[in-house]
C-alpha cells in the first residue's frame, strides 16, 4: 500500500476578512508540493465570503454553509463545532490553520483541541485585554493562543504580548501580517468605477461599520455624527459599502435615508475595496481589517471604538481612536476635515504590517520549520 509522505494542511475560516487574509496562504500552500492543502469554509458569512473566494480563485473541500439571518454566538460556535468533527476525523490533517479572531476560529481551535490536533494561528498575539472589546474577538484569540502550537504574529508587538503572556518563544514567528500580501495583488492605478466617478468632483469619505459591540446605539451615534458632517460640508462625498447584517442596514437606512451626499452600496468585493480605499481622502471605521490597509495607503483612519488591537498604526500616526460617542466623533471628523496640518500629519506612509511576503514565511515554516523568505 502506497501512503502519502506529504504533510496534510487543513485550513478553516468562514468570514470575509478571514478569508482575505488567508486566500494569499491557500494559494502559497497549493504551491508547495510536499504539502497536501485542504480548505475547509464554515460559511459563517455566505455572500461576503463567496465574493473573496471568487477573487482568489479559491475553491473549498468542505463547505459548512451555516450562516443564519440574524445568527447568534451560540448558533455560530454550535454548528462549527457540530459539523467540523466528522470531517477532521475523516481527513485528520496533521496541522490546522486558523485566523484571528471570530467564532469560526475559537470553535474550529475547539474542535482540534478536543481531537488533539495541532493549530497554528494566523494573525497570533493581537490584543487589547478587554474582552468586551472587542466582543466577542478578544476572548476568542486569546483562548487561540493557550492551545496553538505554532503561532504566526505578525508584527514584533503581537509577538512580545504573546512571550509576556509565557507562551513558548520557538513556537513564535513574526511573518508579517497576510493582508499586505492581498493588498499587493489588488490596488491599481488605472482603476475606475462608477461610484468614485460620482465622488469625483468631492473629497470621498470611505465608511464601514460593523462590530457587535456597537450594534445599537453606538451605531446610531456614529451615524448621527456622520451624517451631521456630510450635511456640513459641501465639498465631501460618502461611500458606505454595508455589511449585510439586517440589524445595521436598518439602522442606517433610518439616519441617510433620502441624503444625497451619501451613496449606500452593497459590499464591495475585495479587489474593488482595495481601490476604493487608495483613491479615498479618508476612512471612517469600526472595522479591524482596515485599520491595517489604509496605513499601507496612508489613508487617515477614524477607528469608531474605545480600544484597538493594533496600536502599530496608532503609534504611526495613521489612525485615531475617536470612540462611539456622538459629539466626540463629530468633533474629529470636522476636525480632520478642516485641518490641513492635521490630515497631512496622519496621512502618512507608514506600512508597520510587513513586505508581502507573510505567506511564504508562513508556509516556510510549516514545510521546513524554519523561514527561508
Ligand atoms: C463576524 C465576526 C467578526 C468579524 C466580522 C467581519 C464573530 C463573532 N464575528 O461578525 O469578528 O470582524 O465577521 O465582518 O465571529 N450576513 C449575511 N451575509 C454575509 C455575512 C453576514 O447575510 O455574507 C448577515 C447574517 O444575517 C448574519 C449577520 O450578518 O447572521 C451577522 O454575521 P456574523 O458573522 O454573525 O457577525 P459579523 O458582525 O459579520
Ligand atoms: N472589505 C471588502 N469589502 C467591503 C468592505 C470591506 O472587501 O465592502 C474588506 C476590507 O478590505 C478588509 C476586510 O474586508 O480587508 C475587513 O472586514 P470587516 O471590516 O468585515 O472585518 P474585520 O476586519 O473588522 O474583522
Amino acid at each position: 500500500m502506497c501512503t502519502s509522505l506529504k504533510k496534510k494542511i487543513m485550513l478553516v475560516f468562514g468570514t470575509r476578512p478571514e478569508a482575505i487574509k488567508m486566500c494569499p496562504l491557500v494559494n502559497e500552500l497549493k504551491a508547495r508540493s510536499s504539502i497536501e492543502t485542504l480548505v475547509v469554509v464554515t460559511g459563517q458569512h455566505r455572500q461576503m465570503l463567496a465574493q473573496v473566494l471568487e477573487v482568489f480563485h479559491v475553491i473549498p473541500d468542505y463547505d459548512l454553509s451555516i450562516m443564519k439571518e440574524k445568527q447568534s454566538l451560540f448558533d455560530i460556535t454550535i454548528n462549527v463545532l457540530d459539523n467540523l468533527k466528522g470531517i477532521l476525523e475523516e481527513t485528520n490533517p496533521d496541522v490546522v490553520l486558523v485566523h484571528g479572531d471570530t467564532n469560526t476560529t475559537f470553535a474550529t481551535s475547539l474542535a482540534c483541541f478536543y481531537m488533539k490536533i495541532p493549530i497554528g494561528h494566523v494573525e497570533a498575539g493581537l490584543r487589547t485585554y478587554n474582552v468586551y472589546s472587542p466582543w466577542p474577538e478578544e476572548f476568542n484569540r486569546q483562548v487561540v493562543s493557550m492551545i496553538s502550537s505554532y503561532n504566526f504574529a505578525p508584527t514584533a508587538l503581537a509577538f512580545q504580548n504573546l512571550i509576556d503572556e509565557k507562551r513558548n518563544s520557538e513556537m513564535i514567528w513574526i511573518t508579517g501580517n497576510t493582508v499586505i500580501d492581498a493588498l499587493k495583488t489588488t490596488v491599481k492605478t488605472d482603476y475606475s468605477h462608477s461610484e468614485l466617478v460620482w465622488a469625483s468632483d468631492c473629497r470621498l469619505i470611505l465608511i464601514t461599520a460593523h462590530r457587535r459591540e456597537n450594534l445599537g446605539t453606538n451605531m446610531y451615534n456614529m451615524f448621527r455624527a456622520i451624517k451631521r458632517v456630510l450635511d456640513e460640508h459641501s465639498d465631501v462625498k460618502a461611500i458606505y459599502p454595508i455589511h449585510m447584517n439586517p440589524l445595521i442596514r436598518s439602522a442606517a437606512k433610518e439616519i441617510f435615508t433620502n441624503n444625497d451626499k451619501i451613496h449606500i452600496i452593497e459590499p464591495l468585493d475585495v479587489l474593488d475595496f482595495h481601490n476604493f480605499l487608495s483613491k479615498s481622502y479618508l476612512v471612517i471605521t469600526d472595522s479591524g481589517g482596515i485599520q491595517e490597509e489604509a496605513p499601507a495607503l496612508a489613508k487617515p483612519v477614524l477607528v469608531m471604538r474605545d480600544t484597538t488591537e493594533r496600536p502599530e498604526g496608532v503609534i504611526a500616526g495613521t489612525l485615531k481612536l475617536v470612540g462611539t460617542s456622538e459629539e466626540v466623533i463629530y468633533n474629529e471628523f470636522t476636525l480632520l476635515l478642516n485641518n490641513k496640518d492635521v490630515y497631512d500629519s496622519m496621512a502618512q506612509a507608514v506600512n508597520p504590517y510587513g513586505d508581502g511576503h507573510a505567506s511564504e514565511r508562513i508556509a516556510d515554516i510549516l514545510e521546513f520549520g524554519e523561514m527561508r523568505h
